[in-house]
């Protein structure tokens, strides 16, 4: 800055001169115009409007004019800052808006549009099922054993003691597979797990503790509570020394992980031609606890008011099926199950209908997360 001049003429000092202001002002006018989107109007303000500004450094000499010539300078210096302070603020607002105008059509969703996105697939209940039935007994430190869903006869049936004339053998039950030549290949669609047993006995070393869950499958129709394709999870302990306890521990560490704590248990007597004694598992409803047992204004969907619900099948197995896997049933004792999948997502669950879960639908399965 200059100092003090009494005999300073504003005219003079280049910067102060009207034309010179002028074409301060001009070129800043012209530069705003210029200015074609919001980050070059930002240049033209520090170029033209910050301190370092021509105008702003103009501005300055005002202070060292003489007090006559500094109202004079200060008006034109003024009025240009203002002019310009003026367009910059006319330009922000135009180009401001043409960048909303820009963003609103670039930017645009059109909501009406089809849907052309792939629904992102999920496991289906019985899947997640099933895995959360196995890894209780992983947890127990069981091994998952697998077979074929197309069995030979003799696994699925000889090797676990169904006599010849046994009437699960017939086309009621099972889906026998053709051979090309004789019409009999002496293999089936298996109508159980248990088959499992047999080839995890001839297939491991003793003692074995797996457990199977797999597909099966039966003559049935399908309707509201039959399935001709159907889940089971088959349970094989053998090792020297096994009882009963040992199963109803297991069975009931099994329904305390999938069905609440504390749910009681109960064995009913029943036959299966692989285990000797055989049983009928069931747990206590976990809904009504039994409360609605003879109680007429107290109804339970869940057990139909019997206060237990049926899980699966059971036993000690049989000697027979043992000697049939090349074990030895002086040594060795076991115990085996088999739970129906189906059954436990469906108590599990609240699923009411079995078609539910054949049909595909995805309004069913979503229901159950999308769990990959
Ligand atoms: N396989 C039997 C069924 O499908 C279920 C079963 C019962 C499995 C007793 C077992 C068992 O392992 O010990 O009906």
């Amino acid at each position: 800055m200059s100092a003090p001049n009494n005999s300073y003429d504003p005219v003079e000092v280049t910067p102060l001169h009207p034309d010179e202001v002028a074409r301060m002002r001009e070129e800043a006018l012209s530069a705003i115009e210029a200015a074609g989107d919001l980050d070059e109007l930002k240049e033209v303000r520090l170029a033209h409007a910050s301190d370092r500004s021509p105008l702003a450094l103009a501005n300055r000499e005002i202070g060292a004019l003489p007090p006559t010539a500094k109202a004079d300078a200060g008006k034109r210096v003024g009025g240009a800052r203002r002019d310009v302070g003026q367009a910059l603020k006319a330009r922000q607002a135009v180009l401001e808006a043409e960048r909303d105008e820009r963003v609103l059509v670039e930017e645009r969703v059109d909501v009406t549009l089809p849907w052309d996105r792939e629904l992102r697939g999920a496991r289906h209940p019985l899947t997640t099922v099933a895995e959360r039935m196995t890894d209780v007994f992983v947890g127990m430190g069981f091994e998952v054993a697998e077979g074929p869903e197309v069995e030979a006869e003799w696994f699925n049936f000889d090797a676990l003691n169904f006599e010849p004339d046994h009437p699960a053998r017939t086309m009621q039950d099972t889906f026998f597979v053709e051979s090309e030549d004789s019409g009999d290949s002496g293999m089936v669609l298996r109508t159980h797990t248990s088959p499992v047993q047999v080839r995890a006995l001839l297939g491991r070393e003793l003692p074995v503790y797996v457990v199977a869950p797999g597909k099966t499958f039966r003559t049935d129709e399908l309707d509201a509570t039959h399935t001709p394709v159907f889940h089971q999870l088959e349970g094989l302990v053998v090792d020297r020394g096994i009882t009963l306890a040992h199963l109803r521990g297991a069975i009931d560490s099994f329904v305390g992980a999938v069905f609440g704590e504390g749910l009681r248990t109960r064995f009913r007597a029943s036959y299966f031609p692989f285990t000797e004694p055989s049983a009928e598992v069931d747990m206590e409803c976990f809904v009504c606890r039994g409360d609605s047992v003879g109680d007429p204004d107290a109804s339970c969907r869940t057990c139909s008011s019997e206060g237990w619900i049926e899980i699966g099948g059971c036993g000690v197995v049989n000697p027979r099926v043992l000697t049939a896997a090349g074990v030895d049933p002086e040594v060795y004792s076991g115990w085996a199950f088999g739970l129906g999948i189906e059954r436990t997502l469906m108590f599990a669950h609240g699923v009411r209908d079995m078609r539910d879960m054949v049909e595909g639908d995805i309004r069913f399965s979503s229901a159950f997360g999308s769990e990959i």
